[in-house]
């Protein structure tokens, strides 16, 4: 995560709760996956992350950072 910040999650998990659990927040908007407020990437995808859960296909590490928000410090 930003700032080399690094936790632990399960597959389902959603975002919100992780980010929280490191001190970090993803900012929100619509909460209906429609203004794009809370876009992160993982992995080089972007994600919605009030309409999306934490996914692994192979249970590897997922890199994740903040789409635009200059808090997050890609
Ligand atoms: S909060 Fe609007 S898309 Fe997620």
């Amino acid at each position: 995560m930003p700032n080399n910040v690094e936790t632990y999650a399960f597959e389902g998990d959603d975002w919100f709760s992780i980010v929280k659990k490191v001190g970090l927040e993803i900012p929100t908007g619509c909460l209906t996956g429609s203004c794009g407020a809370c876009e992160i990437d993982v992995n080089g995808e972007t994600v919605r992350a009030c309409i999306s859960n934490i996914k692994s296909k192979n249970k590897d590490a997922l890199r994740v950072s903040f789409t635009t928000d200059p808090f997050w410090g890609n």
